[in-house]
């Protein structure tokens, strides 16, 4: 089968689609696939095996596949830009279609159609271009600590953690170098549980086992250091939880992939809220990290399918 992988990109993680890439193309059985990497730089120059191509020659490369596997986070790549390329060649891909990409990459649209769809999310405000403030009413409603977010952005790259409404200006000037809009979002207490969702070739659904996330001392929550520094984070798989919360919770993230209409796979991520209540559904990821150590594959190794055979799924889902 001919799999044309692509990855870099230019969004903020680039580095993260590089390493996702190469954890893929290390697991990726050769003697099943005949592979061609496309790279698009962080300036958005085009390459096909090593070579700068327009993107134009890129495309016609990507249309003679038989399946494209979109490593890319982050804005222009796992937004439905690409897809809307692959769209257009008309060649099937690994992944979200466009309107679920663009929509799991924008926090404030995934929130209001999942909270249409009767899911829990965290209570917050959007400030657009030119709105830098905000009112003394959501301040009190929201209260302190909130997470000040880009809306669309990855890998927690631009979020901060404000303890005191004097910190807002400089989080939101964080914020805006990666999004114009931005999310200010009513801090959760309680434990962080990540659950992946992975569509088979038949069209099934299955969800993983949840995975907690317990991050070292000295970062104030899963910030890019602690996602992708070694030793800073521990992941309990199966999390420890009632086999009720597992139901549920795996029950929300399937409602959660069919009320954003995704296809082949998603890692949604939720708290625990201390208080017991429903569990807040934090953000969705069309392309979760993809390195050995990250989350996504590592659930599913821990549910007895490995690193390889998830690849071989996702891309049979793709070609189904
Ligand atoms: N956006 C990063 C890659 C993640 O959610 O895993
Ligand atoms: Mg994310």
């Amino acid at each position: 089968m001919r799999l044309a992988v692509i990855y870099g990109g230019r969004s903020g993680e680039h580095d993260v689609s590089c390493k996702s890439a190469r954890s893929i193309l290390a697991h990726l059985d050769r003697a099943r696939y005949d592979i061609t990497e496309v790279v698009i730089g962080r300036d958005g120059a085009w390459h096909v095996d090593g070579i700068p191509v327009s993107m134009g020659d890129a495309l016609r490369t990507l249309g003679r596949a038989d399946v494209v596997f979109p490593a890319l986070h982050g804005p222009y790549g796992e937004d439905g830009t690409v897809q809307s390329l692959l769209e257009l060649a008309g060649v099937p891909y690994v992944g979200s279609g466009v309107l679920a990409s663009a929509t799991g990459m924008d926090k404030e649209f995934t929130k209001k159609i999942l909270a249409a769809d009767g899911l829990r999310v965290a209570d917050g405000v959007v400030l657009r271009p030119g709105q830098d403030d905000v009112s003394p009413a959501d301040r009190e409603r929201l209260g302190l600590p909130v997470f000040v977010k880009p809306a669309r952005a990855g890998s927690s790259i631009g979020v901060t953690r404000v303890d005191d409404w004097a910190q807002l200006p400089a989080a939101l000037a964080a914020a805006r170098e990666c999004d114009g809009k931005v999310l200010v979002e009513a801090g959760v207490v309680g434990r962080e549980v990540d659950v992946a969702v992975l569509e088979h070739p038949d069209g099934s659904l299955q969800a993983g086992p949840p995975l907690e996330i317990r991050v070292a001392g000295g970062h104030d929550f899963f910030d890019y250091d602690a996602k992708y520094t070694a030793g800073e984070v521990i992941f309990d798989i199966p999390a420890r939880l009632d086999p009720w919360v597992t139901a549920l919770l795996q029950c929300r993230a399937l409602q959660a992939f069919a009320a954003l209409e995704c296809r082949g796979l998603l890692r949604v991520d939720f708290f625990l809220p201390a208080d017991g209540g429903e569990p807040v559904l934090n953000e969705v990821n069309t392309f979760p990290g993809f390195t050995a150590a990250s989350q996504y594959p590592r659930i599913w190794q821990a549910a007895g399918m490995s690193y390889p055979e998830l690849l071989d799924t996702l891309v049979n889902t793709a070609a189904a």
